[in-house]
């Protein structure tokens, strides 16, 4: 479902520090990155080789690492960071307190929460809660190389770790172990994930790369 790497390379052109925000007529922020003429990207934080596709919004503050795949509709608010090599597919949503690390992939349609509590906050019984965002944001982070199926709900608070896998459609609610598999709802976990992506075999054997792993005080670790 990705992209051709290099089929827009021919929009791309450097920038100085200087540069002010882009919008949808200034289309590139660092050498090597492109930003759709459809997108628009507010933010002077996205580093170089980070390609923003059509129709996604990227507002001011947001943090996006190198070599990142920012599909269709996608939108990222300011207080979000991503880290490198990060795919986000179409019509995904980061808000404020999500953090994203390095190679993790996060499936269309997957939902990110940020308020375990949510209430309008323009209701006056609540405004003063919603005034400090330290009242009711509750940070969500997904650390490298996890995986989130498609139209997966994550629920704030939560920690999905190194290289889990969340199954499509799966309500995540707490977290996830490193190498985790978890599907349905509640996510519940079913089995452990190899870093290739592929689901082990009950010796802990990859079928596809090949590695191997062992179980020390249920967390999985490599041997090879
Ligand atoms: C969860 C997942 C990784 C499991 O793959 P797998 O290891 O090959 O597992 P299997 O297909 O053999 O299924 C194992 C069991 O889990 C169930 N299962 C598989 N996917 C499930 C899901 N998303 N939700 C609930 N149960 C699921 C299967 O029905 C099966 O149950 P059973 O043994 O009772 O029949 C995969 O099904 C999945 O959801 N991948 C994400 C796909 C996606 O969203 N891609 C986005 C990019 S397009
Ligand atoms: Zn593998």
């Amino acid at each position: 479902m990705e992209r051709d790497a290099g089929s827009h390379a021919g929009g791309v052109s450097g920038r100085s520090s200087e540069t002010p925000s882009l919008t949808t007529t200034q289309q590139s922020v660092e050498s090597a990155t492109y930003v759709h003429p459809s997108a628009i990207c507010e933010s002077t934080n996205v580093d170089t080789g980070t390609r923003i596709w059509a129709f996604a919004h990227i507002l001011e503050g947001a943090v996006v690492g190198r070599d990142c795949n920012i599909c269709d509709h996608v939108f990222i608010e300011g207080g979000a960071r991503l880290g490198d090599r990060v795919t986000i597919k179409n019509q995904v949503m980061i808000w404020d307190g999500v953090t994203i690390e390095d190679d993790v992939f996060v499936g269309p349609s997957a939902i990110f929460t940020n308020d375990r509590h949510p209430r309008s906050g323009r209701m006056p019984e609540v405004g003063q809660r919603y005034a400090n965002s330290e009242n009711w944001l509750a940070p969500t982070t997904v650390c490298r190389g996890a995986s989130i199926g498609a139209g997966a709900i994550i629920l704030c608070g939560t920690t999905l770790g190194r290289y889990a896998m969340v199954a499509a459609g799966a309500i995540v609610t707490r977290d996830v172990p490193d190498h985790r598999l978890v599907v349905g709802q509640p996510a519940r976990p079913i089995g452990w994930v190899c870093i290739c992506g592929m689901t082990l075999e009950t010796n802990l054997r990859c079928p596809q790369c090949h590695r191997r792993y062992e179980l020390h005080n249920d967390l999985l670790r490599s041997v090879d």
